[in-house]
């Protein structure tokens, strides 16, 4: 596609039940879109492509630095000014209102068209197979080229084919709620959505939602609107399956935020952060003062604090089920989905319990692996954060089984320990040493009113 498809952009009025099949429509777009074809070899995407890799990246780490910023909003006060052509039409409530009021923004039984939506000519929709490994790596192309790295362009994230996996396909996984773009010509992905069903419970209420995840545009294609193609394709194929409502997370501000979180970073290895410039880390300090700062036991001290196996499925489940009611949103997972997302598998996730005197589980913590690459550094080709995902505790101090568990991350190799200020974090992030960041992830709920929460009322963290 490279080049190719620069000048087109994509539809994101709702389309009338007359689109996407009607020849007289495409007769007329047909023109339209002759008109935003490429002007040939002078296209600047085709020239920057013909660089060097090294080039390209340097021109883009100088676009970066002179670019006016990202144009969506990040904060809800510049979010007051922007205008939300997309999602001002959809079922999500509106900025600055607020609810007492629990249920569906939608309601009644609503019809839900049978054909996908039309993308513009020259572009198909594709449900990739995810057991073909020349499908994953293809995936993998697109996420690891366009996927969000940290802010200033210097790490980009590297999903392994083991990653997505676990991330795509929990319990009941859905094939169509893989939801990809390709260019006609070549079959190339230039865009992605997906969604995994999950049990939530939003305050009293509980439902099966989709899960969105892994929303990428390639960097070509970005600001053409092909966005909101790919949300009304997804919540298509997702209300097909009579799923109404979604919860997702993004680092942006839509319309509406249920809740607001910063992203806390506890450097492990505080040199190589150091010299490839981590931007979450914003600790002032020379090497020696971080190193001597961010110094750890070299054991852990929680006795019966072990790798999670198989067995522990049973136990880990009730574990996170009690400790879970206490959260107003919250997943409820089946054992079968606690096996899915917590059995340790390497490079992925690790999960660690502890075993009380009797035998039975006291507590539990989880994390998973966040790789990036490190563009353009003279020593260092990569970067391992570690994830808080979930952690429930009965009979271990929180701080306690979180500082164990910094220390089974730093000698597994990781670089830095990321986590949200949601659940009971709060109670040992200063206390361990995180910093926080000046990234925020708000949650969002699709079709689903409720009064907003605090973090720590969040008892959920969607890995993407
Ligand atoms: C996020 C991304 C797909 C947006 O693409 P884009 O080309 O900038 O935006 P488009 O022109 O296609 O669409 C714009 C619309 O999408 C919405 N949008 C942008 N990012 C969004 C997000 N993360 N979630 C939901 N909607 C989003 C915008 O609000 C806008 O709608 P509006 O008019 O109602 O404001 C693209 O920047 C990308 O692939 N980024 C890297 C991966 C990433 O960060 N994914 C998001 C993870 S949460």
């Amino acid at each position: 596609m490279e080049g190719q498809c620069v000048n087109m952009s994509f539809s994101d009025k709702t389309p009338t039940a007359a689109e996407g099949g009607s020849p007289k429509k495409s007769k007329k777009k047909l023109k339209k879109e002759d008109a935003w074809r490429p002007e040939g070899p002078r296209d600047p995407f085709v020239m920057l492509d013909s660089l060097p890799e090294k080039k390209q990246q340097e021109i883009q780490r100088a676009l970066h630095l002179f670019s006016p910023g990202p144009s969506l909003p990040r904060t809800l006060q510049q979010a007051e000014s922007h205008a939300y052509r997309f999602w001002d039409t959809q079922p999500v409530p509106r900025l600055g209102d607020k609810t007492a009021a629990h249920g569906p923004i939608a309601e009644g039984e609503v019809s839900v068209r049978e054909e996908p939506y039309s993308l513009p000519q020259g572009f198909s929709w594709d449900t990739p197979d995810l057991s073909s490994p020349t499908v994953l790596n293809e995936l993998r192309a697109l996420l690891n080229e366009n996927y969000r790295g940290e802010d200033d362009n210097t790490i980009r994230r590297d999903f392994s084919p083991e990653y997505l996996q676990w991330a795509l396909q929990p319990p009941n996984w859905q094939a169509h709620w893989h939801c990809g773009v390709r260019v006609d010509t070549n079959n190339k992905l230039v865009g992605f959505i997906a969604a995994v069903p999950a049990d939530v419970c939003a305050y009293e209420t509980q439902q099966r939602m989709a899960q969105v995840k892994l929303l990428c545009v390639h960097k070509k294609l970005r600001l053409k609107r092909m966005t909101p193609v790919l949300i009304r394709e997804l919540t298509r194929r997702v209300s097909r399956q009579g799923v109404r409502q979604a919860v997702y997370a993004a680092g942006v501000v839509l319309p509406t935020p249920l809740s607001s979180c910063r992203y806390w970073h506890r450097p492990l290895n505080p040199r190589k952060l150091m010299e490839v410039n981590y931007p979450g880390l914003r600790q002032n300090m020379n090497l020696q003062r971080a190193l001597k700062f961010n110094r750890l036991p070299a054991v852990t001290k929680t006795k019966g604090l072990r790798p999670m196996t198989e067995r522990d499925v049973a136990g880990t489940h009730s574990l996170l089920q009690t400790n879970g009611s206490k959260f107003q949103l919250r997943p409820v997972w089946s054992p079968q989905e606690v096996e899915h997302w917590l059995l340790p598998r390497e490079g992925v996730i690790d999960t660690y319990v502890v075993e009380g005197d009797g035998g039975a589980l006291t507590d539990v913590v989880s994390f998973y692996s966040v790789s990036s690459r490190v563009l353009n550094h003279p020593v260092h080709a990569d970067l391992r954060a570690a994830h808080l995902l979930h952690m429930a505790s009965s009979a271990t101090d929180l701080a306690d089984l979180m500082e164990d568990t910094v220390v089974l991350a730093k000698s597994k190799g990781f670089d830095v320990f990321s986590a949200l200020d949601v659940m009971d974090n709060r109670s040992f992030l200063d206390k361990l040493k995180f910093s926080v960041s000046d990234s925020s992830l708000h949650y969002y709920l699709y079709n689903w009113m409720c009064p907003s929460m605090s973090p720590d009322k969040v008892g959920l963290v969607l890995p993407n």
